[in-house]
């Protein structure tokens, strides 16, 4: 077999990957594996901290699953020769989560013991393709780098990929990924992002990269009550809350929104609440005498959201 062209330095050699738990007897039940990684504590964030998602909740409890009976056979001396394959696709339309889940699934990786560091970094082409010839290389070695331990992230993946441009240097950043991802899998995840679609093309025509994805996921639109509840849980955690009457105020507003153009899911809805809060801090600024209680400076009211250009459109388009 030829020598790899590239390996990127991550852990040292023939370290073994460090578990995220203190040393203990090696576990011989699912609950130890669960106990000495905490991973259950990450599952259980993720089903809380995040909206609907049901599919793909499931689809990453069952990787962990995987992982854990893949623990407890590498205690009783039945691992295989290679660690599984973790490398991902994660489709789907913008803003349903697909960023914040990669965060999630590296720190499951990392408490399991499958990554170093569980750190993530996300990048697109334009970090990893140069604009010159000899360029590519050297950026996407860097990229490559900073991620050893953890999760690469590379959204809009299929941008790496330009068929009508012969000379494109991003199938150089392909080739590079590829040796990567096969010959320091242990040491390294690679999540591929887009748009379903897209994806799917982009798959077809790089059958070497399709192949070493062991688990594709995708991710639903939400429904319009979903957009609602993330809504909530973001004004919440910013510390403000609909006033009477804006709540409905903003579930018309969704409504009409989900139906326009360049609709993005919870990106939308952080999107129009930013707005809204932009246009409650007018409201107050003009009122120059008035003292200002809390309930005043957290309160959206329903024409925070009614003023949005949104309701100047017709519903229908
Ligand atoms: N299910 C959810 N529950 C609560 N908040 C969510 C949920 N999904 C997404 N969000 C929030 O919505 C925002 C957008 O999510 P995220 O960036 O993960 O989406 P994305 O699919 O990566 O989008 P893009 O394709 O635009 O990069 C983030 O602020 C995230 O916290
Ligand atoms: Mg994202």
């Amino acid at each position: 077999m030829a020598q790899p062209l590239y390996t990127i330095p991550g852990a040292a050699a023939g370290a073994a990957p460090a578990a995220a738990a203190p040393a203990a007897a090696p576990a011989r039940t699912v609950a130890e594996v669960l106990a000495q990684s905490q991973v259950e504590s990450v599952l259980d964030e993720l089903d809380r901290d995040l909206v609907g998602l049901a599919p793909v909740k499931a689809r990453i409890r069952d990787i962990a699953a995987l992982l854990v009976v893949d623990k407890l056979r590498a205690n009783l001396g039945l691992g295989a020769a290679a660690g599984p394959s973790l490398h991902m696709s994660f489709t789907g339309n913008p803003g349903t989560g697909k960023t914040t889940v990669a965060l999630r699934m590296a720190q499951i990786l990392h408490r399991l013991g499958y990554l170093r560091k569980g750190h993530l970094v996300a990048v697109t082409r334009d970090d990893l393709v140069g604009q010159y010839i000899g360029h590519t290389a050297p950026k996407t070695k860097e990229v490559l780098k900073k991620a050893m331990g953890g999760v690469l992230f590379i959204d809009e993946a299929y941008y790496l990929y330009r068929p009508e441009n012969e000379r494109d240097y991003g199938q150089e950043a392909i080739e590079i990924l590829l040796q990567v991802m096969e010959n320091q899998r242990d040491d390294l995840v690679v999540i591929l992002a887009g748009y379903h679609d897209r994806m799917e093309t982009f798959f077809r025509s790089n059958p070497g990269l399709s192949s070493r994805i062991a688990h594709h996921i995708d991710f639903p639109d939400y429904a319009a009550d979903e957009l609602l509840q993330i809504g909530s849980r973001m004004l919440d955690a910013m510390n403000y809350r609909f006033g009477a009457g804006a709540r409905e105020a903003f579930e018309q507003y969704l409504a009409r929104r989900i139906a326009q153009p360049h609709f993005a899911n919870a990106r939308s809805v952080r999107n129009a609440l930013d707005r809204a809060r932009l246009r409650q801090a007018s409201r107050l600024f003009a009122d120059r005498d008035r003292v200002l209680d809390a309930d005043d400076l957290t309160t959206l009211a329903p024409a925070d959201i009614l003023a949005s250009r949104v309701f100047a459109a017709p519903a229908a388009v």
